[in-house]
């Protein structure tokens, strides 16, 4: 699952907990695990499968409004059938609260819903970079009646682009703390990777993304190229293609970049685990290189949940998240040879790694559990509701 999809299970469980009265249906486009993990608190999973069109419309940043039309152009049939199948399905279901997940769904979500339910969007990426999706949510944003982002940024960059009048909430992430804690199992990274195992006392680096080019995967390679080898340390590329949108690097063409920095023995490449608690417990230090500014970085708080320490560059919403502890390195996005410098003040001194891993954990516990979102997310709820259906669905009037 990538993060958007971790963080949808997070609202499902909160409200499944938090109002146990009210009933959970769960539209994916396509069946997998993130449909398995909302089955298994108790919603109920209707499959709506995206054309292949239209699952690979998407996230790209990349090539204007002309080369995006274009493509729009050529899903708008089956984009256009999917709107007519969720109208129905919505029309079977009757939801009170619409709460949308991803950009294709906010838009397809605003244009399919039934008269009297209100529209939530909850936006996890910058809206302003892409051409066409800013302008067709500019459009239909009139049509909610709130938008949670997951960071201030987000929120900013939003309200750039729908205008200030809509009602937007930023909610920064949290992470189930059941799940990504510090004793647990591990994985065995070298296994996954194909590599030998490395020797005793080696500290693992690892980077855990998807491969949107904007992640770092190169800066990474060079961090971990410019790091002495008299440091024993391996790296570890832990992820893969997640969606079928455009903006990827691929992963032959890093296993060629990690080769030709010399350091194709030095670092494995795990491919996507289904289990990520379990991959961070088997590091010692999380990299998080996005080049961009990221929209949360979910990533960072899953790491510092796990007793991690991090080295990030600390853009967007990972500032944000850095506010609330000292448990991170800082670097610049531009400056690999920073990068190799953190990985080795790491790997050279447990103690700091004792240090801030244990600051991460308390961070974590502090501010990024599920129950600061049982509070939040209902409060938007309730008055997005409140907006459409008058008092029916306050806390008092349901008592
Ligand atoms: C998107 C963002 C990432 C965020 C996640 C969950 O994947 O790119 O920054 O952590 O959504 O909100």
């Amino acid at each position: 699952m990538g993060g958007a999809e971790a963080c949808l299970i997070d609202a499902v469980a909160v409200l499944r907990q938090a109002r146990p009265g009210w009933p959970i249906a769960v539209v994916l486009g396509e069946d997998g695990p993130l449909a398995k993990r909302a089955r298994d608190y108790d919603a109920e999973v209707h499959v709506l499968p995206f054309s292949r069109e239209l699952a690979r419309l998407g996230d790209s940043g990349e090539g204007g409004l002309g080369s995006l039309a274009a493509r729009l152009a050529s899903t708008a049939p089956s984009a256009l059938r999917y709107r007519f199948q969720l109208h129905s399905l919505l029309g079977r279901i009757k939801p009170d609260l619409i709460h949308t997940n991803g950009f294709k769904m906010h838009v397809l979500g605003a244009l399919a819903k039934p008269l009297g339910s209100a529209l939530v969007w909850h936006i996890h990426d910058y809206v302003s970079s892409r051409a066409l999706m800013a302008k067709l949510m500019r459009r239909l944003a009139s049509l909610t009646d709130a938008i949670i982002t997951n960071s201030q940024h987000v929120a900013d960059d939003t309200r750039e682009v729908v205008g200030a009048s809509t009602n937007i909430v930023p909610i920064l992430n949290v992470v189930d703390l059941k799940e990504f804690t510090p004793d647990g199992p591990r994985l065995d990274l070298d296994r996954l990777s194909g590599l030998i195992s490395a020797p005793e006392g080696t500290v693992r680096v690892g980077l855990i993304a998807t491969l949107a080019w904007w992640k770092g995967h190169r800066l990474f390679l060079q961090g971990l190229a410019g790091v002495d080898p008299k440091h024993a340390v391996r790296g570890y590329y832990i992820g893969g293609a997640l969606y079928q949108t455009q903006s990827q690097s691929s992963l032959g063409d890093l296993r060629s970049a990690a080769r030709e920095l010399g350091i194709g023995e030095r670092v494995g490449f795990t491919g996507i685990v289904s289990e990520p608690a379990a991959a961070f417990r088997a590091l010692d230090v999380v990299v998080h290189s996005s080049t961009e500014p990221e929209p949360f970085g979910r990533v960072i708080v899953e790491a510092a949940a796990c007793g991690k320490p991090v080295i990030t560059t600390a853009l967007g919403g990972a500032a944000e998240i850095l506010s609330f502890g000292d448990f991170a390195l800082k670097i610049d996005p531009r400056r690999p040879d920073l990068l190799a410098a953190s990985i080795s003040k790491l790997a050279a001194n447990p103690d700091l790694r004792q240090t801030l891993g244990s600051n991460g954990l308390s961070t974590a516990r502090r501010h990024f559990g599920r129950e600061r979102l049982a509070r939040e997310l209902p409060a938007v709820y309730e008055e997005a509701l409140s907006r459409v259906h008058g008092a029916k669905f306050t806390r008092s009037a349901e008592a």
